[in-house]
């Protein structure tokens, strides 16, 4: 069968490759779960990966087949599985566990190994092929009236994961409440964090530099929430004006705005990284200042990787709230089909060039 991969370490290596069709006995014991990959998204993960910056083939092989935003459709299971069945839309978690005691309990997004396994990112194919298996354990249940929002569930559940980790490390406050939420970046995991903290009741202020409208102005607006343009107002003006911020999210992708941002965060904040940051880049800051005011007002900067089936099933919960609340908008995300796994060039042209697309998603097959 057909799959989309690279030669990791060499810079535009996208290619079709031809690898075996995998079947339920891969997985011991009956648990497998064959599942026919209706769609797959990419992101600026798989862009990195194409430029050489990152990502590591299976050992034993040349190549890593791309994809790590799955959605299909359940075509076959083992004899032991009893939480899914054929017809079932699903679509599946990214890492797989390694042996620290964080893997062991269903936490591999939290692993305290240096290595890591991830499906077409790190040392697993990925799913940007035809067909994949994997144990039960790994696949989530995906809806029916959330098909439409096919391969959302993976970049949402990492949005989950950042933001409930936020919560969860602000327990160290015993009362937390907070209400001014910057989110820095109107890409898919800027708007996707956008829907979840307006779903928790927070005031939210997306920030990007476009001039609106834009669809991402749009897409924000469509969730009461507002869009900042920083071509027009400093995060400066903007935070004199409504006041620090309790909580930020950074998925610029920018290491700069990342470290910039922790100006802007109020005492006892926390700042949430999201961005893989490939690159080499390196950027000036005033550290004194920021040193100080962090000291001062006990602010704390974390770092979130990745997610659990915990966090995809969260993440669904929260789609299917946002389409009651705010019916219609998520879908605008998904701007940009492909058509085919032969259309892999087109898929890497759209990644790489198109500025305004928002979710390059590849249509791999039709569901009958
Ligand atoms: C993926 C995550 C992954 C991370 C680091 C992101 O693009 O969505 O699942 O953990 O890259 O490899
Ligand atoms: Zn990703």
């Amino acid at each position: 069968m057909k799959a989309i991969a690279v030669y990791p370490g060499q810079p535009n290596s996208v290619h079709l490759e031809d690898i075996p069709k995998p079947t339920l006995e891969q997985v011991p014991d009956g648990h497998g779960v064959l599942v026919k990959v209706l769609k797959v998204g990419v992101d600026a993960t798989d862009k990195e990966i194409n430029d050489a910056l990152y990502g590591n083939s299976p050992p034993g092989d040349d190549f890593l087949v791309l994809g790590h935003e799955s959605f299909g459709v359940v075509e076959a299971v083992g004899p032991k599985v009893r939480r899914l069945k054929p017809g079932d839309y699903v679509t599946a978690t990214v890492r797989r566990p390694g042996s620290s005691i964080y893997d062991q309990i269903g936490t591999y997004d939290m692993t305290s190994e240096e290595t890591y396994y991830e499906r077409g990112i790190n040392l697993l194919h990925g799913y940007l092929t035809e067909y994949f298996v994997d144990h039960e354990d790994y696949m989530v249940r995906v809806p029916q009236g959330l098909k439409h929002l096919h391969v959302l569930m993976e970049p949402m559940s990492c949005g989950a994961k950042a933001i409930q980790q936020a919560f969860e490390v602000q327990r160290r406050m015993k009362v937390w409440q907070p209400k001014v939420a910057y989110v820095m970046g109107a890409g898919q995991i800027g708007l996707l964090s956008t829907l979840i903290l307006r779903l928790r009741g927070l005031e939210v202020y997306t920030m990007a530099r476009s001039h609106p409208p834009t669809l991402s102005s749009e897409i924000i607006e469509g969730m009461e929430a507002e869009y900042v343009c920083l071509s027009n107002t400093t995060i400066e003006e903007h935070a004199a004006k409504v006041g620090k911020a309790d909580l930020i999210v950074d998925a610029t992708g920018s290491s700069h705005v990342a470290f910039d941002a922790m100006k802007y965060l109020g005492h006892n904040g926390v700042l949430v990284w999201t961005s893989i940051t490939g690159g080499d880049r390196s950027t000036e800051l005033p550290s004194d200042q920021i040193n100080i005011e962090w000291v001062l007002g006990n602010k704390l900067l974390l770092g979130s990787v990745n997610a659990n089936r915990d966090h995809f099933e969260s993440g669904i919960r929260d789609l299917a709230l946002g389409e009651v609340m705010y019916p219609g908008v998520m879908e605008k995300i998904l701007t940009s089909p492909v058509d085919g796994l032969d259309n892999y060039q087109e898929m890497i042209r759209l990644l790489v060039e198109d500025k305004s697309a928002l979710k390059v998603y590849v249509n791999v097959a039709d569901e009958n």
